[in-house]
């Protein structure tokens, strides 16, 4: 096992100075308080791994928000309390945040009801958690800080690259640890142990995945759709029956390798350019997920998530228009036809990127997915030099007129006919002549 030493060690190297210095007051408000404070969960996890994660969950043995508004008196944060859940929110200056939570079991007084929340010992707060990798915790106070509590052996979990729940009725209790832990298999490279394999494969049969929300099943493979390759938990869901639950026929049977490895390197490639504009990867992915189903088998899985309103349309309208648009582009490439980079416009432009991003990845014609990504590093951007008052000194009244000329000098300048500030003025004053009711005022 760890010594408490060697986790010191840890905090010291792998942190940032102005984390190693928020942990240490936060150790020296619990000695104040006379309470025990600990990291716990995920940072933990991690940092025994070596993987940066900035999620910092304490947990106070005592009053958790009583004890933020004393580390916000001596600090220089801000506190958001949430009462019913007996947690709070440090916010610092420079916006990072630090979760506090009291130490607690929760039971519920009747079936359905709140819970109840009461102060409890660290054990039994870290017994509630899904995974033993997420059981660990590390002391903060002064005289402890940086030893290591490990209760349920997560230290030789992680060792074994092993995914394990603590106790028989996790998987029932919270059936979202079925997505989570098939998440964390991926993300990590491990794998769930064999009882609880089994403890996940009773759950399905038994129909639990049944009583988690909407929202809740739609967020956890958002979730997953985030993780940089998100084909192999994928695959582990379909296999584990977890996609035919959402929808009989949702499945990754039918993508290839290909599909997911197109989306991700579409995604990369649009990141790396515009590292300014991202976009929501997991659309992509998602996009990808659904490419087989039709119109009404997406509606259903729509409703099924309980999707909020613009990802219905996103998937609804969006995706159809999308789907239309990429078969045109696909016959058009097949022809050979010559396109104008207006053309190319005109079809493309009022599709969100993420669903150009699809369609490249989607697309099994070099040609089509050539002319978007055109799109994308070319044109979707070109906006005409001329603006309202140009046209206004040119003696133009203004009115929807106005949309038509700005769009067909956009046009022009797509396929490279008026290139100046001067061409376009050329342009209107010839192609509109007719509109202008006095004497150009240049
Ligand atoms: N947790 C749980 N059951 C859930 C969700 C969360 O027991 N359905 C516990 C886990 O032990 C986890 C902690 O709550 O460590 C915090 O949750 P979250 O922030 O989602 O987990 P992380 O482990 O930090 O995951 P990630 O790295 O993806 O943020």
């Amino acid at each position: 096992t760890l010594k408490k030493r060697t986790v010191a060690h840890l905090l010291r190297n792998q942190l940032r100075d102005s984390l190693q210095k928020t942990l240490s007051t936060i150790g020296a408000v619990g000695d104040a308080l006379g309470r025990s404070v600990f990291v716990v969960g995920g940072f933990v996890r991690d940092l025994l791994l070596r993987q940066e994660n900035f999620d910092v969950d304490i947990v106070v043995e005592g009053d958790g928000i009583a004890f933020a508004e004393e580390y916000a008196r001596r600090y220089d944060c801000r506190v958001r309390a949430h009462k019913k859940f007996a947690t709070a929110v440090l916010i610092f200056a420079d916006g990072f945040k630090v979760d506090v939570a009291s130490a607690r079991t929760e039971y519920y007084l009747e079936p359905g009801a709140l819970p109840t929340v009461e102060n409890a010992s660290i054990k039994l707060d870290l017994y509630r958690r899904d995974f033993t990798i997420n059981t660990l915790a590390i002391a903060l106070n002064g005289p402890h800080f940086g030893e290591l509590l490990d209760y349920f052996g997560g230290q030789n979990d992680l060792r074994g690259k092993a995914i394990r729940v603590l106790h028989n009725l996790s998987f029932v209790e919270d059936p979202t640890r079925m997505f989570r832990a098939i998440r964390f298999e991926q993300r990590l490279g491990f794998q769930m142990g064999r009882h609880t394999v089994h403890l996940l494969k009773s759950a399905v049969r038994m129909g639990f995945l049944d009583k988690i929300s909407g929202p809740r099943v739609f967020n956890e493979l958002v979730l997953i759709f985030r993780e940089s390759d998100p084909l192999p938990a994928m695959r582990r869901l379909d296999e584990l029956g977890l996609l035919a639950f959402i929808h009989p026929t949702l499945s990754v049977r039918h993508l290839s390798d290909g599909t997911f490895a197109a989306a991700k390197q579409a995604v990369d490639w649009y990141e790396l350019l515009y590292t300014g504009e991202r976009c929501q990867r997991w659309k992509v992915f998602f996009l990808c997920l659904l490419s087989d189903l039709d119109h009404g088998e997406v509606q259903q899985i729509v409703q099924r998530l309980a999707m909020p309103p613009q990802c219905e349309e996103f998937f609804g309208s969006e995706r159809d228009a999308a789907t239309r648009i990429l078969n045109q582009i696909e016959w058009r490439s097949m022809q050979s036809y010559r396109w104008r980079d207006s053309d190319i416009h005109a079809l493309l432009k009022d599709l969100p990127v993420e669903a150009l991003l699809y369609g490249m990845a989607i697309t099994e014609h070099e040609e089509a997915r050539r002319t978007i990504s055109h799109f994308i590093t070319h044109l979707r951007h070109v906006k005409c030099l001329l603006r309202g008052h140009d046209l206004q000194s040119l003696g133009l009244a203004p009115g929807p007129i106005y949309r038509e000329i700005f769009d067909a000098l956009l046009d022009v300048r797509l396929d490279g006919q008026v290139v100046t500030r001067e061409d376009e003025l050329q342009f209107v004053t010839n192609r509109y002549v007719e509109k202008i009711e006095e004497k150009p005022s240049r």
